[in-house]
């Protein structure tokens, strides 16, 4: 039975991966925050299903010895290093601790592999926030990288990490360089959910307004547990590659909240205010990418589109809301 480490385990992605490994058979281990088992209810939510399946390790991006320890025990085949701060904006707020958990934390990781567990193949969650505002559009592998935060730069320093220690110790190792991928496990900082929500408590009456920042930014939004998919069948090549991930098609956040709330049956332009605090210092305008060699190489293709992404969204967060309300239960 193979045997995976996935940091992150806890967040969107993590789950979704966690889910497809235990599918496929593999032993599934997760190395998560002490604070996150001292308050499982909430920070564990989204292993909820698979909580008795999967086996916990405390630990942190910021401690060499914890990542150690952890490879070093497990002796996993496969890491997929997913952990970090992933909220673009936040990293213009605390640029320092945004380098320290997705530098060093990658650095860690991969030390640790190449010191406990060589053989152990590795997966690097690469960003299209690399790119940036880059030079040509749909981007590829070819494409040159001009990283607009302190986020973007951070994940590109862990793109090169994970190059070099392909290439000077022969480990494998992958980078995904995966778009904008999203569901109903998303963080509700993200644009997509902060919509989704906050349509579904429009719709039920709770709330009136919707404060967005720039409207016009253009993004190419996935289903992660599409994505997800792209990540295990990385690792399963004969030789370690990096990989565009993405579903080739953009949308502007306008056009997000045009089919949300019209999802419901609204208009979102009586709904949505632009509110200068949403803006970033500075913005990436518009990230397409081109997947081919992903899908000719891995046979890697999305199942969801935007529509039925949004939708699926929308449903579940109008779910959510009827459930907390009680209506859900009066209705069963
Ligand atoms: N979060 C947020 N909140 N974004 C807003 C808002 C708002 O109120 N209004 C407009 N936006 C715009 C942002 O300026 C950005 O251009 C776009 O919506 C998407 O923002 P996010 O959903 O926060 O995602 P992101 O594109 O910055 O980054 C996500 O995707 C990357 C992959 O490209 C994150 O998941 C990253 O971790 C990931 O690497």
């Amino acid at each position: 039975m193979p045997r995976a480490l996935i940091t992150g385990i806890t967040g969107q992605d993590g789950s979704y991966l966690a889910e497809l490994l235990l599918s496929l058979g593999y032993e599934v281990h997760g190395l998560v925050r002490r604070v996150a088992l001292e308050d499982a209810r909430h920070r564990l939510s989204r292993l909820e299903g698979i909580r008795d399946r999967i086996t916990l390790h405390s630990g942190s991006l910021e401690s060499f010895a914890s990542l150690y320890r952890a490879v070093q025990i497990i002796q996993p085949d496969e890491v997929y290093h997913l952990a970090a701060q992933s909220f673009v904006s936040y990293s213009f707020e605390d640029s320092f601790s945004t380098f320290r958990s997705n530098i060093d934390g990658t650095h860690f990781v991969l030390e640790s592999v190449r010191q406990a567990a060589p053989h152990c193949k590795v997966y690097f969650a690469g960003s299209s926030e690399m790119f940036g505002n880059a030079p040509e559009t749909p981007q590829n592998e070819q494409t040159r990288f001009c990283p607009r935060s302190p986020y973007g730069i951070s994940k590109l320093t862990g793109y090169e990490l994970s190059r070099n220690y392909r290439e000077a110790y022969g480990m494998f190792v992958c980078s995904g360089i995966l778009f904008n991928h999203e569901s109903p496990r998303r963080g509700y900082e993200f644009v997509t959910r902060k919509i989704t929500s906050h349509v579904a408590r429009i719709k039920q009456g709770q709330i009136r307004d919707l404060p967005l920042g720039n409207l016009e930014a253009r993004r190419d939004w996935g289903f992660a547990g599409d994505f997800v998919r792209a990540m295990h069948m990385m690792l399963q090549q004969p030789t370690p590659q990096d990989y565009v991930v993405a579903t080739g098609q953009s949308h502007t956040v306008q056009e997000f909240c045009e089919l949300a709330f019209s999802h419901v049956g609204l208009n979102w332009e009586n709904h949505v205010i632009v509110d200068p605090n949403f803006y970033r210092p500075a913005e990436v305008f518009e990230l397409t990418g081109d997947s081919t060699k992903a899908r000719r190489e891995l046979g890697w293709q999305p199942d969801v589109d935007f529509a039925g992404l949004v939708r699926m969204m929308v449903d579940a967060d109008m779910e959510d809301g009827l459930r907390a309300s009680g209506f859900g239960l009066r209705r069963e």
